[in-house]
Formats: C-alpha cells, sequence, structure tokens
C-alpha cells in the first residue's frame, strides 16, 4: 500500500433530470500519504467537493477505484461504507450539515450514534470542544452560533471520533483573515499529532499552510 488515500482513474458523472450528464470528474490520479497535509484548490464547479464526498465514502466512483486505508470503497454497501466514516475517515461539509435545533454538544453527540464504540463519549467531546476553543458554547443552540462559530462545531464534529483521515471542504469559507489563521493552525496542530488531512480552498494563504497543494480544474488535477 502506497497511500492511505489512493485514487486510479477516477470519473465521476452526475445523471440528472433535467440537464445533460455532468462529468464532475475525469480520470482523476491522486495519492495521499499517510500523515500528509494536502490542500485541493480549483475554481467553483471545478470537482473539488466531488473528490472530497468520494474519499468521505459519502458516495463512489463511477469508474475507477478509490481505496481508504487500502480498501477499495466500490464494492462497499451502506452499511460498509458508514463503517469507513465510522473509523477512519470524518469530513467538514461546505455547508458544515449540522442540526441547527440542537446544542453544539448535542451535534458531537451524533458521531456517537452510529459507533459501537461510545466509551469515554463525554470526555472525547470535552477535548474536541477545547481543541476547537468552543467549550463555552456547549449549550448552545447552533442556530444562535456565528458562521465561524458553526464552522468551529462542524471540526469539533469532524475530529470527536479521532478518525485517522480529516477532510475540510472550504473551512474557512466566510471568514475573517484572523479566524482564518486560527482555523489553519488547528488544522498544523492535528496533521502534527498525525492526522491525515485533506482541505479543499479557494484561499490561496490557507492553501499555503497545507505541506502540499493540488489544482484542480474541470475535474482534472493539472498540477500536483
Ligand atoms: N449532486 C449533483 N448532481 C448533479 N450535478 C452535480 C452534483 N454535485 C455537483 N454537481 C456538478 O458537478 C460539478 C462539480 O461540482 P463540485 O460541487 O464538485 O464543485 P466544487 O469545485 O466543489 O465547486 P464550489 O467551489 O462551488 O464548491 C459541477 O458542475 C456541479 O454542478
Ligand atoms: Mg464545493
Amino acid at each position: 500500500m502506497n497511500g492511505i488515500i489512493e485514487l486510479e482513474e477516477v470519473t465521476k458523472v452526475y445523471h440528472t433530470k433535467d440537464t445533460p450528464e455532468i462529468t464532475a470528474l475525469n480520470k482523476v490520479n491522486l495519492t495521499v500519504k499517510e500523515g500528509e497535509f494536502l490542500s485541493v484548490c480549483g475554481v467553483s464547479g471545478s470537482g473539488k467537493s466531488t473528490l472530497l464526498h468520494l474519499i468521505g465514502c459519502l458516495d463512489k466512483p463511477t469508474d475507477g477505484t478509490v481505496r481508504i486505508n487500502g480498501e477499495s470503497t466500490s464494492l462497499m454497501s451502506e452499511k460498509e461504507l458508514a463503517g469507513m466514516r465510522n473509523s477512519k475517515v470524518s469530513i467538514v461539509l461546505q455547508d458544515f450539515g449540522l442540526i441547527p435545533g440542537r446544542t453544539v454538544y448535542d451535534n458531537l453527540v451524533v458521531p456517537f450514534y452510529f459507533s459501537s464504540n461510545r466509551k469515554d463519549m463525554r470526555k472525547k467531546i470535552e477535548t474536541a470542544l477545547e481543541f476547537t476553543g468552543i467549550s463555552e458554547l456547549s449549550r448552545r443552540p447552533v442556530i444562535k452560533l456565528s458562521g465561524g462559530q458553526k464552522q468551529r462545531v462542524a471540526i469539533a464534529r469532524a475530529i470527536v471520533n479521532d478518525n485517522p483521515i480529516l477532510l475540510a471542504d472550504e473551512p474557512t469559507g466566510q471568514l475573517d483573515i484572523q479566524t482564518k489563521k486560527q482555523i489553519i493552525e488547528l488544522f498544523q496542530r492535528l496533521n502534527q499529532n498525525g492526522k491525515t488531512i485533506v482541505m479543499v480552498t479557494h484561499d490561496k494563504e490557507m492553501a499555503e499552510g497545507a505541506s502540499r497543494i493540488v489544482k484542480i480544474a474541470d475535474g482534472r488535477i493539472i498540477e500536483s
């Protein structure tokens, strides 16, 4: 096994009712080594989120192979994919995907619903909140948080079960420079603690916080 994440000739085609098919990824090859911090740059619509969703086991390729820890996702059942999301790979979604009416704490309980390992849940949640600097927001409903605070909750939720791979889709989307810096430092700390990170961003400064940058255009990796 060469990389903790391996993509071989990965193509993703979306079929929708009213539009022609869209080839969001076109024969993408990519290897991410264990412990790497990779950023993926590209303009809107270039296929960044699609790439992350495939690596995050939220979706499967139309063609080609996505391997996480040496295991191909193509033939996995929904249950097996969910198992990967429980134990191998976590994702901070572009729109956060938080439950707005529930508290920060309750949102961090969510990953444990699907996990057989609920040992030390409270402790793990407290650690994730501390790490992201939002301990004092624990009892607040998500709907009452600022954009930057929600971003941190989404990150806290993605690190709470300590999966070895962390994926983040535009984790600093609408943040000010100060908060952006804090988030990138947070990622660097996680990376130093051994996490493999793939971060999608438009932001050149953010991208430069990673150890390697790849560029994607029209569903193809154009520069690595
Ligand atoms: N669920 C879907 N159904 C149909 N087409 C989709 C779907 N998701 C994405 N696409 C299309 O696939 C292409 C790549 O989309 P993707 O979301 O991966 O881009 P992106 O690089 O993340 O863009 P952005 O920077 O705006 O988030 C786009 O043309 C988009 O319209
Ligand atoms: Mg996107």
